[in-house]
């Protein structure tokens, strides 16, 4: 039965202390559900999936995580992937949530980090499983892997049993295009990066950049000086040098 909490952040309304907000972190033991985390039955839930390396390290990657149950979660995890190596031999992980929109872009290319490597400091060990968490995470999920099944020769299905639910105390928030435009920006960009040097996949690159660029403009119109717009100049930025480097 996993342990449900609710956390309170004190400071959760303050900007300029957003960052630290795990330092005030108080626990008043609200019940939460993953349906009150807006997972819903088969709905995939763009997450931070955190995990520990061999040489104890933190890792974290993007994933898309699926509601089984309120117990149970599902990832559907590439071989190849770190996570799925850490996830095989610890058999546990971290869900993390974040409406941050620079973490799940620093997150995603590590390259847009200070050092090109995620902060070490972002991350602290979970206290029920033995992986690490997102300091600035909106809600975390400890999660223990029951299962893992192959699917097909290139993927693994994981298992996820819920463990402990935590979450901050939020205000509600508006809709806002730009959310969505960034993270599906950045989910097109992450295939640009892996088919951009492939002769076959050019066409995919093309469609994929045009999607990228309506992403761009939806941004800068809904969304003009904001933690967006600056997320999609910096990834812009970057997909032109991914350009120039097969143009050399
Ligand atoms: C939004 C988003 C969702 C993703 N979902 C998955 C997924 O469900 N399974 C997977 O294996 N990779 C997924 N990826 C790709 C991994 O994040 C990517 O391969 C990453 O480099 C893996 O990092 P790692 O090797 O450190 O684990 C996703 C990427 C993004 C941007």
């Amino acid at each position: 039965m996993a342990k449900l909490l609710l956390c309170h952040c004190e400071i959760l309304h303050s900007v300029e202390k957003e960052y630290a907000c795990d330092l005030y972190v108080a626990r008043v033991g609200l019940a939460a559900k993953l349906t009150d985390l807006g997972f819903l039955k088969g709905m995939i839930a763009e997450c931070i999936v955190s995990t520990y390396n061999i040489d104890g390290k933190p890792s974290a990657a993007p994933m898309g995580v699926i509601m089984e149950d309120e117990q149970h979660l599902i990832i559907h995890l590439f071989n190849s992937s770190t996570t799925c190596s850490n996830i095989k031999a610890n058999r546990c992980a971290i869900i993390n949530l974040t409406s941050n929109i620079e973490v799940f872009y620093k997150i995603t290319f590590k390259e847009a980090n200070i050092d090109g490597q995620l902060p070490q400091g972002w991350f602290e060990k979970a206290k029920t499983v033995n992986a690490p968490k997102l300091r600035l995470a909106d809600a975390t999920i400890d999660v223990l892997v029951s299962d893992l099944a192959p699917i097909g020769t290139l993927k693994t299905r994981a298992t996820c049993d819920v463990e402990l639910v935590q979450a901050i105390l939020k205000f509600p928030q508006v809709h806002c295009r730009a959310m969505a435009a960034t993270l599906e920006a950045i989910i097109h960009a992450t295939r640009v990066r892996a088919f951009v040097n492939e002769e076959g996949e050019q066409k995919q690159v093309s469609k994929l950049l045009e999607l990228i660029d309506n992403c761009n403009n939806v941004v800068n119109r809904v969304a003009p000086n904001s933690s967006y717009s600056l997320v999609m100049a910096d990834l812009m930025k970057r997909i032109n040098s991914w350009r120039r480097k097969t143009e050399d």
